[in-house]
């Protein structure tokens, strides 16, 4: 089986084709980061002109790069939500067109399903697992029951993990995409020397907040004499910011281990996805609760953690394996929960 994935819904333009067995035969990603730097974040008009631009190549890319014609496709599928619903427009009628013209089986990808499974490509765990979602646009603690069945234990009350590594980037002069600048930037500091809070740490639940640590780094630069910003500083902050983000998502992990094993008494597994997955203070914190409550922790490699293809297409192969294919009138969607049942997540400050 050969699956091609199409991933247009945020500032990645993504192709790959992976076999039935979790064979990546190519995977090719076109970051947008250089249009979006002027900006020091996403402008979604230029992200879907880009992924307009970009996508036919990118897929003859993939294409060739895996040796593989169009008829020897098995389906095609495609990220059909959520993102910035430009760019998911642009994915969705790329590939609805490859199906309808090559008589393909079309599936529609939820892009967080993509990250959700990935770990089944790369490591081919067993269901049911804990995942820490972490990037951009998401940070949410979900069990993993099987495919298209979700629990989600938390999610952010305000802004995403990765929002806040870029909003502190952008206040310190940091260059975009913030996350590994400030981690670069951490790596010359020393946390301790200024006092950053960690939001919700000790509280039940395993939501996040990360809008009131974003302010204290404000206030923080804000308290530093005037004139400006000294290397060292950015460099001490960085490493507080990094330290406390650290902090608080090891503690909300550590709750939903409770919540995962009161629910799944044999689930022994903890994975880590999305593009602040990458961070290395991050993964180490996250290792080290999985060790002391006794559990494998798997984290993919960083260009499968951060938006790419193979995982649309892996998520395409274990969906067709169970005959869920997707309509050619699929509409794309701006928002779509893995899980719908969910309850919202609770204002900060506010006891549930
Ligand atoms: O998953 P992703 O590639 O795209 C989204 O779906 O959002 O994640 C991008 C996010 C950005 O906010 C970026 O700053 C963050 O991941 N990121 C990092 C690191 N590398 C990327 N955050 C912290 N440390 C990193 N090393
Ligand atoms: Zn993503």
């Amino acid at each position: 089986m050969k699956i091609l994935g199409i991933e247009t819904s945020c500032d990645e333009t993504a192709a790959a084709v992976v076999t039935g067995e979790g064979e990546i035969l190519s995977n090719v990603v076109r970051s947008q980061v250089e249009e979006h730097a002027p900006y020091g974040g996403i402008v979604p008009e230029i992200a879907a002109r880009a992924h307009v631009s970009a996508l036919d190549h990118i897929i003859a890319d993939a294409m060739t790069k895996a040796r593989t014609a169009y008829d020897e496709l098995d389906a095609v599928a495609v990220t059909g939500g959520p993102g910035l619903i430009g760019g998911v427009i642009v994915g969705v009628m790329t590939a609805k067109a490859i199906a309808a013209a090559r008589n393909l089986p079309f599936l529609a990808v939820n892009h967080l399903e993509g990250h959700a499974l990935t770990a089944r490509l790369t490591d081919g765990i067993e269901f049911p697992y804990l995942l820490l979602l972490v990037s951009g646009g998401h940070t949410q603690l979900l069990i993993v029951e099987g495919v298209g069945k979700y629990c989600r234990l938390g999610t952010t009350i305000d802004d995403a993990i990765g929002e806040a590594f870029d909003k502190t980037a952008k206040m310190l002069g940091l260059n975009y995409p913030g996350g590994p600048a400030v981690e670069k930037a951490a790596n010359d500091g020393s946390p301790g020397k200024f006092s950053l809070p960690r939001p919700l740490k000790g509280r039940d639940g395993c939501d996040f907040s990360f809008s009131g640590l974003k302010t204290a780094v404000r206030t923080t630069i804000e308290k530093l004499p005037s004139g400006a910003l000294k290397e060292a500083d950015i460099a001490d902050i960085c490493a507080e910011f990094q330290s406390a983000v650290a902090d608080v998502v090891s503690d909300r992990v550590s709750n939903a281990v409770t919540a995962f094993r009161s629910r799944h008494p044999i689930g022994n597994t903890l994975v880590v996805s999305g593009g602040v997955a990458a961070n290395t203070a991050i993964r180490s914190a996250l290792s080290g609760v999985a060790d002391s409550q006794n559990l494998q922790f798997v984290a993919p490699p960083p260009n499968l953690c951060t938006d790419n293809a193979a995982m649309i297409a892996w998520a395409g192969v274990e969906r067709f394996k169970l005959g869920l294919t997707d309509q050619l009138d699929f509409a794309p969607r701006p928002r779509w929960p893995l899980d719908p049942e969910a309850p919202t997540a609770p204002f900060a400050g506010v006891k549930a």
